[in-house]
């Protein structure tokens, strides 16, 4: 048995997760899942602890993580996402943060060049350091004189090890998407790390964009694109957008992983949706797509097509939650994918 955390977390975190988990466990794969449900702001709250020592150490135990969403209206400072999502990635050192968006039916574009708008690329973000490494502080906070600094990391090792990951993972190219016309230090950094990563992947065609036309181009021409690389803020703010690009952001699917450990974290792009939370409203095809990154890269190849299919059918044929175009809840939008593996 390979043993699987899950996080469920908050808000529609857990709805969607119900449903990735049954999928799985009704595939007969040979997981076994170790739900860590007291993981929400519900515990934060009231203990003001985010993750324990002891929840660090399920998680660890277990070769990866399905995880929720994390975020409450009644948490207001960023401590508590910080504590447990970007506490995972960071402690588990997984600094490949893998966004995948696809096209499932042509009539979830906005764009209405029908030739350019199929979306089949994937957001390779830096998920260890850049803006979120936390390092920073601030000055006279609460008075009219404050002064507020985050500082961007960008390493030499970090970098690197990131561009080379896309490469591994690239089927026609790949971008990178960085502002080093304005952001001098990183800027150059990245730049080197780049001209180095493309002279060892002689074969693999490459390009580079900065961001803001990269924003522009993803809109225009989404077909363009296979693998883009970039930073850790950059990638947040172009997978929401390549995202809704395909679809919404319901869809959209992530891994973090540490390609060296095999160790990966698998999660909806979207957050905990507070608003919709309960209803029976929210997409559960952003967890089950990860999901299917889960079974990839434990080596469940055909496990993973599978998901995928029945995805594709589901949504061709409407059955499928009311914000991509169908009537069915949650629970009904799985069990439609889950009788179509059948
Ligand atoms: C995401 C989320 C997180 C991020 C938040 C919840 C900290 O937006 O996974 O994209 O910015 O990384
Ligand atoms: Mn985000």
């Amino acid at each position: 048995m390979t043993l699987v955390a899950v996080v469920p977390g908050d808000g529609i975190g857990p709805e969607v997760t119900a449903e990735a988990v049954q999928l799985l466990t009704e595939m007969q794969l040979g997981l076994e899942f170790d739900v860590l449900d007291h993981i929400n702001a519900d515990t934060y709250l009231a203990t003001g602890e985010s993750l324990s020592a002891g929840d660090l150490d399920r998680i660890g135990r277990a070769g990866s993580v399905l995880f929720g969403a994390v975020g409450d209206p009644r948490v207001r400072t960023p401590d508590y996402a910080r504590g447990v999502l970007l506490r995972l990635r960071f402690e588990l050192d997984l600094y490949v943060n893998h966004r995948p968006s696809f096209l499932w039916d042509e009539r979830l574009s906005p764009l209405r060049d029908a030739r350019r708008r199929h979306v089949d690329c994937v957001i390779v973000r830096e998920n260890s350091e850049g803006l979120y490494a936390g390092i920073g502080g601030s000055l006279r906070p609460g008075t009219d004189n404050e002064i507020a600094i985050d500082e961007e990391v960008n390493t030499y090792q970090g970098v690197s090890r990131l561009i080379d990951y896309a490469f591994s993972v690239a089927r026609r190219s790949v971008t990178l998407v960085d502002k080093a016309n304005a952001v001098r230090n990183g800027g150059q950094l990245w730049q080197r790390c780049w001209r180095e990563a493309t002279r060892r992947h002689p074969d693999m065609q490459h390009h580079h964009l900065y961001v803001d036309a990269a924003a522009m181009k993803l809109v225009a021409d989404p077909s363009a694109f296979d693998v883009i690389v970039t930073n850790n803020s950059y990638g947040d703010i172009l997978s929401d957008l390549a995202a809704q690009l395909a679809g919404g952001i319901g869809m959209a699917a992530s891994a973090n992983l540490n390609p060296q450990s095999g160790f990966g974290l698998y999660e909806p792009v979207h957050g905990s949706a507070p608003d919709i939370a309960g209803q029976g409203l929210a997409n559960p095809i952003g967890a089950i797509l990860s999901a299917a990154l889960l079974c990839e890269n434990l080596a469940l190849d055909r496990a993973a097509s599978a998901i995928r299919a029945a995805v594709a059918e589901t949504v061709t044929a409407r059955r499928c939650t009311a914000e991509i175009g169908g009537t069915l809840t949650t629970a009904q939008a799985g069990a439609a994918i889950r009788a179509a593996i059948r």
